[in-house]
């Protein structure tokens, strides 16, 4: 995406929505759950891992420190853009990450290659979730672990509820349904059943419920605005405009505001299981 750091009006999107999505997205959301997840795969030295569907790497990344040089890790993602941001992030990275761009329902390493396979928010995005765990399936070693985590449903999550809204009512259909694409409407069985259907055992499905903060309210939209893949459009609109969504969005964030900011509850499913 260009960068809009010289335009007089619009949202003065100073950076690319990875960058961006780096910048702002990870230390809040991404960072603090990449931990849980690394914890929940129980990743130890000299394990061979591949973060499916890597971002800008933040999983990979605590992975690397966790497997030693003794181990590896692969991140692998299909945005090229996610990619450059993750390898220049992880440049010294010790051991170094392999980052490989490709779609995750088509893995392109062969059977048994790896002991842990990861995949930290992006089942929800795949054409074909099903068809994807097979992947990990196929590309795990026998006794191999594999660690998902996916939003809940997005009543779970009320700050991108009134995101949402306020842009689908401000900006148009598409960037309400874009904000609300993270959170799929899937229960726990519902996943269960997905990765025992894929091959796997010894399921577990358990809740996190977290929260996310931002300084303001008009924080939390530019920031989100900025690391979405409708950076563009979102950041073209009148002025007038994006003050009266971001007036929509303070207002009914209310009661999630106080001296530090806007908080909200922030819930997803972590999913655990053996090959
Ligand atoms: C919300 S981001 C999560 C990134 C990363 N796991 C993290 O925790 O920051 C979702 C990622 O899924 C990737 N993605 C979507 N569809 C994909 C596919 N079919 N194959 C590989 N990656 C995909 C996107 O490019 C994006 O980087």
């Amino acid at each position: 995406m260009s960068n809009h750091a010289n335009r007089p009006t619009g949202w003065q999107l100073e950076q690319n929505a990875s960058q961006a999505y780096e910048r702002y997205l990870v230390p809040p959301i991404f960072a603090p759950r990449a931990d849980q997840l690394v914890e929940t795969a129980g990743i130890r030295e000299g394990d061979r891992v591949l973060d499916v569907a890597c971002g800008t790497g933040v999983v990979a990344r605590r992975v690397a420190s966790r497997v030693g040089t003794s181990g590896s890790v692969v991140g692998l993602d299909i945005n090229d853009g996610m990619l450059a941001v993750a390898e220049e992030t992880a440049a010294d990275s010790n051991p170094s990450i392999e980052w490989r761009q490709g779609d995750a329902v088509d893995l392109p390493f062969p059977e048994e290659a790896f002991d842990v396979v990861c995949c930290q928010q992006a089942l929800q995005f795949f054409d074909d979730p099903g068809a994807v765990v097979e992947e990990m399936d196929r590309v795990l070693t026998a006794g191999g672990r594999v660690a998902l985590s996916v939003w809940r449903p997005l009543d779970y999550q009320p700050a991108y509820v009134i995101l949402a809204d306020a842009l689908e009512r401000h900006v148009g259909d598409e960037a309400g349904a874009m904000m609300r694409s993270p959170f799929p409407d899937w229960n726990g069985e519902e996943l269960r059943t997905l990765v025992q259907d894929a091959g796997f055992d010894d399921v577990s499905v358990t809740i996190d419920i977290g929260s996310v903060r931002y300084p303001s309210a008009t924080e939390f939209v530019r920031r989100e605005a900025a690391s979405s893949p409708l950076a563009e459009p979102i950041a073209g609109v009148d002025r007038a405009v994006r003050d009266e969504l971001v007036h929509d969005v303070a207002e009914a964030l209310h009661r999630y505001t106080d001296d530090d900011g806007i908080v909200s509850p922030l819930e997803s499913y972590l999913v655990a299981a053996t090959r």
